[in-house]
Parts: C-alpha cells; structure tokens; sequence
C-alpha cells in the first residue's frame, strides 16, 4: 500500500489536503502534534524543516510527500534543502511541492527565487516531483490592506491572476490520489482570470463587507510606507516585490491547470473568500 504524507496540516492549505485524503490516512508531518488535525488511522510524526534527522525519521516508510513551502523566514531556503534531502534520505519516490508562479532565479518577487531554489534542490535528489507553482492566494490579498482599507504598493494597474487556497488544496489532494499521473508535471495554479488592485480593492471588500481601495506608491513610497513595522531588508523586499511583481506582468498569466487537475473551475475572488471557501 503506497504511505501518503502531508505537512502543513496544521494551516490552511495542508488542513485541507489532508481531511480530503482521509479515507487514506495519510501520515500528518507537523511541528506541533496537539494542533494536528483529527484523522482516523493517520499517523502524526513530528519535525520542523531544519531538523534533517528529525525529519528522516518523520518520512521513514513515506512512498509520496506534499511539502507545504515554509513560512517566510530569512533561512527558508536552507530550511527547505535541509527537508528535501531528508525525504530523499528516507527513501520518500514522490515529492509535491507548492511553489510559485513565475519561480525562478532572476524573479520579480523575490520570493520566487527561493521558490526556485527548492525546484532546484527536488530536481537535483532523484525523487520523482510535481511542481505546484501557486499565484498570489487571491483570499488573503484583502487582507493585505491597512486599518483604512488601504491596499497600497507599486503595482500600478498591473493583473494578477490570484488563486484560491483552496484550489490550490484540491489540485494537491487530486495529484496525492493519483500520483503516477502527475510525475514530473509542474502545474501553475491561477484563478479564473487577472485581475488589478483596483478591481481587487472594489470585489474583495464587498465580499468581505469592507470598503477597500488601492492606491499605487512609488518604489521609494512603498519603502517607507513599511519603515515603522521595523521589519528585515528581506522581509521588505519581499513585502514590496509583491506589488512590483503584478506591475511587471511577471504573474498576470491565466491557466486551466486548476481545472486540469481538480476537475473544477478554478474559484472566483468572491467564492474563494466565501466562508465556505
Ligand atoms: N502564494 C501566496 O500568495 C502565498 C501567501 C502566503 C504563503 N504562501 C506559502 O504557501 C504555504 C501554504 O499556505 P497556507 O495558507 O496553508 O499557510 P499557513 O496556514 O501559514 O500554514 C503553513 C503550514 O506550514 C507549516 N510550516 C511552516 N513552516 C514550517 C517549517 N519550517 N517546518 C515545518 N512546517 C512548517 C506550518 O506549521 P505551524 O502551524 O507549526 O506554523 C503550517 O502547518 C505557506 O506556508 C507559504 O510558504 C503563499
């Protein structure tokens, strides 16, 4: 019988994945075992990231992986290595990762470069991947506004072609039942179509009854406009190239791999912020 794995099950996404998968037990990989959720027969290992040999011994026995990427932190890529080289370690076949759009070396949003190294480190260990390369998640782009509703940042009139988590949770839940089919696919996972953040402003806040809008800042507005969180140059970096990366067209690319993978149309703005989702 092939042991499905899931990590992140204690957030959003992998939450997700892993109450879809329960007729499969899958084995719930967390950091902290009393927030894991409640599966009959699913087995919860416990490890973090940079733990290599915690984590060997968490994918003991582990034939396919959804790696949920980190949160954010300054030493995510070495985080994300130290996990990947586990799992080969372990003897993991099959790795599912959830990546970026636009991931790559020289991306916009510098995120996508870690992104793209941890595509790296896959490709390089041997087990066979799918590569989930997600849009911005267009349910938590709302709440990127400040206390007055203010969504700002230098995306211009730039589109983004935002996905729901929870298509993104149900492509991942359709490759982990189905792995063989989806060996060596890397999938960039969008919403139904691009939208600006003047458009996201006006349609997101009425679907969460709060009144929005954007107002487009210069780079160097945007710096400063972010200088009292007191927050790391990466961390800014990232904050900003968000905006930067819309104005740039690097992520305004529309797809059907939703509806590829998933058998569904992908989520509007509206349904993916519905408390349904
Ligand atoms: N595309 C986008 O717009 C976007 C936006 C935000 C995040 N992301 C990425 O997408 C991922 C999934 O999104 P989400 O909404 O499901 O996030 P989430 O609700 O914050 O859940 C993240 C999950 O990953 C686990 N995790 C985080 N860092 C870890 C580490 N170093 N070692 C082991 N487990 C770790 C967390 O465990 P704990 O519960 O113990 O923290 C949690 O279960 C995020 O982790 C992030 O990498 C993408």
């Amino acid at each position: 019988m092939t042991t499905i794995a899931v990590t992140g099950s204690t957030g959003q996404v992998g939450r997700s994945v892993a109450h879809q998968l329960s007729d499969l037990a899958p084995r719930l990989i967390v950091r902290d075992p009393s927030r894991a959720p409640r599966i009959e027969g699913s087995e919860v290992r416990t490890t973090t990231y940079a733990d290599a040999a915690a984590s060997r011994a968490a994918l003991e026995g582990v034939d396919v992986l959804l790696m949920v990427s980190a949160s954010e932190a300054r030493d995510r890529r070495d985080q994300h290595r130290t996990f990947i080289a586990a799992a080969a370690a372990a003897g993991v076949r099959h790795i599912v990762y959830t990546s970026f759009a636009g991931a790559g070396p020289d991306a916009v949003f510098t995120l996508g470069r870690d992104h793209a190294d941890a595509e790296a480190a896959i490709r390089e260990s041997g087990m066979d991947y799918t590569i989930l390369r997600d849009n911005f998640y267009s349910d938590l782009l709302p709440y990127f506004a400040d206390e007055e509703g203010v969504l700002r940042g230098p995306a211009g009139s730039g589109r983004v072609a935002a996905v729901a988590r929870a298509d993104v949770a149900d492509v991942a839940a359709a490759v982990l039942r189905n792995p063989t089919a989806h060996l060596g696919s890397t999938y960039e996972l969008t919403g139904p179509e691009a939208l600006t953040f003047d458009e996201i402003a006006d349609r997101a806040g009425r679907a969460i009854g709060r009144k929005l809008r954007f107002e487009h800042e210069t780079l160097e507005e945007a710096y400063a406009s972010r200088a009292s969180y007191g927050a790391e140059p990466w961390q800014m970096d990232a904050w900003v190239s968000t905006y930067v990366a819309v104005a740039e067209g690097e992520v305004a690319r529309v797809t059907d791999d939703v509806q590829r993978v998933a058998g569904h149309p992908p989520r509007t703005i509206e349904e993916g912020l519905a408390p349904t989702g």
